[in-house]
């Protein structure tokens, strides 16, 4: 039986929280969080995706205030890390240091330097650090992958990807619209899509990026971007991501993939959501695996902690370089250039 702690329990953690409890093999023993009303504030509605436990049952479960203290009293295989982004960094760390394995939740980490020490400490410990890119498990998302990979209906001529919402609001503290903490829409919300278009097409030759910012924020804070990401003359590929949606306007995610022989559509607000239509034929939506991906990152995470074979749908590199791509397409709004990423 895996011994999993839970570090930060808020939209995410109660989420994972979920998940580790629907996985056979593995139990919550100790979850972590700041706030010392968390029994209670978890009856709160958070998130923008359904799915967040909000009746928990506490019993067999211990309770701390301090990440350090769940670590050294909790004797734990392993923790999923859902606090802050600002935090990511350094308690992967402090847990892959005591050798726990962490589950880290994207994004890595606020820069490439910080995401370098956590692939340090990581290769230094022997331990499984995993970072949350849920899309690159979200069953529709890797059959559109698996689609694109196996060339059947020819090569990707042009990729646009959508993800709109309106602020999140949920944090205690409101640490998202707070850059400095959480890299701010482009790291925190869009970097799905920067992730996505890595998995399927690599990295790109360069971005160029166009961006809003908030009339209502002091510092201009941005609340939507733009990305087209550089692949050569035969492929047009663009990201699109905001969260100044109004509250009424509810959360979108989705793509449309261009190839040579067909059109394959997802889209979360639609019915139904998925769709290949192929040029000639009918058009139809294809078998997807069970659960989400958050279900199965997490069956991927235990399976790696247990040292059973997975497949390979995500590295540390790629997931630091995510981080990278996002740090230049913030670079290609704020000086209005094309960015090559060497
Ligand atoms: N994969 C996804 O789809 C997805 C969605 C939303 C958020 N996220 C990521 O998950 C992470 C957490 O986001 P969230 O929405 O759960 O935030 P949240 O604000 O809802 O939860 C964070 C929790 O951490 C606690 N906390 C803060 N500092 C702490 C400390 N020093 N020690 C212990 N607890 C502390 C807070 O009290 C809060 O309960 C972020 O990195 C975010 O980018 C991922």
């Amino acid at each position: 039986m895996l011994r999993i702690g839970i570090a930060g329990f808020g939209f995410m953690g109660r989420m994972h929280f979920r998940q580790w409890k629907a996985l056979k093999g593995a139990k919550v023993v100790a979850i972590c969080d700041a706030n010392p009303n968390i029994k209670e504030d978890t009856k709160r509605a958070v998130g923008n995706i359904a799915g967040a436990e909000s009746d928990i049952d506490f019993t067999g479960i211990e309770v701390y205030q301090d990440f350090v203290q769940m670590l050294d009293k909790g004797k734990l295989d392993a923790i999923s890390l859902t606090l802050p982004t600002y935090l990511h960094a350094t308690c992967s760390e402090q847990a892959l240091s005591r050798g726990v394995n962490v589950l880290c939740e994207k994004p890595m980490a606020l820069t490439t330097a910080d995401c370098d020490r956590m692939v340090k400490a990581a290769g230094k410990s022997g331990k499984i650090l995993q970072i949350g890119h849920c899309v690159r498990f979200w069953p529709e998302y890797a059959k559109a992958k698996e689609i694109v990979d196996s060339g059947k209906y020819g090569k990707v001529v042009a990729a646009m990807f959508q993800r709109l919402g309106s602020p999140p609001g949920w944090s205690i503290d409101n640490w998202f619209v707070d850059e400095t903490r959480s890299g701010g829409v482009a790291l925190d919300l869009h970097i799905h899509d920067t992730d996505y278009v890595q998995y399927l097409f690599g990295m790109p030759k360069a971005v160029c990026s166009h961006g809003a910012k908030s009339p209502k924020s002091p510092k201009g804070h941005l609340i939507h971007i733009v990305t087209q990401y550089e692949y050569g003359p035969d492929k047009v590929v663009t990201a699109e991501g905001g969260w100044g949606m109004s509250p009424t306007f509810g959360f979108e995610m989705s793509f449309n993939l261009i190839l040579e022989k067909a059109t394959i559509v997802y889209d979360l607000t639609r019915k139904p959501m998925f769709r290949v239509c192929p040029a000639e034929g009918k058009e139809f939506s294809p078998e997807v695996a069970k659960g989400d991906g958050y279900s199965l990152e997490i069956e991927h995470f235990a399976k790696s902690v247990r040292g059973e074979p997975v497949p390979e749908v995500l590295t540390l590199e790629q997931s630091r370089d995510s981080v990278r791509i996002v740090e230049a397409e913030k670079k290609s709004i704020n000086s209005n250039e094309r960015i090559v990423i060497k």
